[in-house]
């Protein structure tokens, strides 16, 4: 492709450092929608006849059916899927092939392609999200009623539902969906006219070109264009927030289906045995997005390093984009459609959660509520409360069982109404402020969960 200005071939092990075309491949079909809108700026402009726009045309489409057959050899000395494909194209129609090219470049053709790259894969992603989020809201509906614990610093803390539990999930989830569809609108504007980095000499019409490929716009600035890739490390940053969130799923799915909590067992086709131990059922699926999100987050960290010395323009360097922004989706996509599947398939173990449940501790917090509402300021209603707690647990004695007289000990403040808020279904029903657990709310979550995920 450069062969004008060269008296030497390629070194045969450049030819193997700089080739791309061994992953870049996949942007094929984007290349060629790029090539064929390109075709049409440049008859709209004059420079190509309609007759050689409709050879490139059919030219390209039928490269593209080969690829998508398999019967297209992709070739490691014509470096990447740019020129694979175009010196394919002009191999079979000749001059008009040669025409393709005119007043763009690998460097603006690149931005074009990966930007298509990272839309359709946003969209993909996003489908994957919601239908994590649905399989999330149907396993906390079959839950049902179940109630648990809520943690902190992994202590038990105060009473929740398992359904709300998981709903914080959800709302993860929709954080991460907000954030692809943000990403998208950012980087749908089109490079392609910026040229190698100062445009060219022969003007196409850019917004005609872009609305053949979808684009909402046409890039502003030739250099910017030719060396951007932010939208590619925000679209990582977002995978990598779908990765943590699934990670941090993991390590409770882990813990739920241990013997120590029980909370939750996992159908047998999600989890795995162990060659050694009969009795294992371990959380394989888990404990791999634990791991891969790791991967995830690597990827972020590849490409912010990737960019943050170039100078301007386009440098070669920029070839290192492809291979984490690749393996970036094909992980998250394939960890989101597992996880799915692993969640269809989890139960929760109502008889246990609700066990640990009944712990009365966890009731505390209601009783100091219980003394702010008989007029003990919070922190004074803190510290009687902290007491009671000592007294119970160095007397053996749970809260339910001590009389009213022995309440009254800690402050006179106590009625013999105090029992009613030593039961799990009132401190739950007590919990009605927006976004607390309360039986109603919990349901009115579920029911606006569905509806809102039937609709996208
Ligand atoms: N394979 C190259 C890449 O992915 C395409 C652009 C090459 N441009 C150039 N000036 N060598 O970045």
């Amino acid at each position: 492709m450069w062969k004008g200005r060269f008296a030497q071939e390629t070194s045969a092990l450049v030819q193997r450092y700089g080739e791309s075309v061994s992953f870049d491949w996949r942007l094929y079909a984007h290349d060629i929608a790029g090539s064929i809108a390109h075709s049409k700026g440049l008859l709209k402009a004059g420079i190509i006849t309609a007759e050689e726009q409709s050879q490139i045309e059919s030219g390209l489409l039928a490269i593209r059916a080969e690829i998508e057959k398999g019967d297209f050899e992709f070739k490691e000395a014509l470096e990447d899927v740019h020129m694979n494909i175009e010196a394919e194209l002009t191999k079979r129609i000749g001059p008009a092939g040669a025409k393709l090219h005119t007043a763009r470049s690998r460097n603006d053709q690149v931005a074009t392609d990966v930007r298509l790259y990272c839309r359709s894969s946003i969209d993909s992603i996003l489908k994957l999200t919601r239908a994590m989020q649905a399989a999330l809201v149907e396993c906390a509906e079959r839950g049902g009623e179940a109630v648990m614990p809520g943690y902190t610093h992994l202590q038990r803390g105060q009473p929740v539902f398992f359904a709300h539990h998981l709903l914080a999930y959800v709302e993860m989830l929709e954080r991460d969906a907000a954030r692809l569809a943000d990403c998208r609108q950012r980087l749908n504007v089109m490079p392609l006219g910026s040229g190698a980095l100062a445009g060219s000499t022969i003007i196409l019409d850019r917004d005609f070109v872009a609305s053949h490929l979808g684009f909402d716009g046409v890039t502003q600035n030739s250099m910017d264009a030719v060396s951007d890739r932010d939208f590619v490390a925000e679209l990582l940053f977002a995978i990598s927030m779908i990765g943590v969130h699934l990670s941090r799923l993991s390590e409770d799915v882990i813990l739920w289906a241990s013997a120590e909590f029980a909370f939750v067992t996992l159908s047998d086709a999600h989890t795995t045995g162990s060659s050694l131990m009969p009795q294992k059922k371990n959380p394989d699926v888990a404990e791999l997005t634990r791991g891969k999100s790791a991967r995830l987050i690597g990827n972020l960290m590849s490409l912010l390093t990737l960019i943050k010395g170039l100078p301007m323009t386009y440098n070669r360097d920029l070839q290192e984009d492809k291979e984490p922004l690749f393996d970036s989706i094909d992980t998250v996509s394939l960890a989101l459609e597992v996880f799915t599947e692993m969640v269809s398939g989890m139960d929760v173990n109502r008889a246990k959660t609700e066990a640990t449940a009944s712990d009365p501790m966890l009731l505390a917090t209601d009783l100091a509520d219980y003394l702010v509402n008989h007029g003990v300021p919070f922190r004074q209603a803190h510290e009687v409360i902290g007491k009671l707690v000592a007294y119970s647990i160095a007397e053996k004695k749970a809260f339910g069982d001590m009389s009213l007289a022995e309440f009254q000990t800690f402050s006179k403040a106590f009625e013999a109404d105090v029992m009613a808020c030593l039961n799990l279904k009132t401190a739950l029903e007590a919990r009605k402020g927006i976004g607390a657990p309360s039986p109603q709310n919990v349901a009115h979550q579920l029911a606006r969960w569905r509806k809102a995920l039937s609709a996208a």
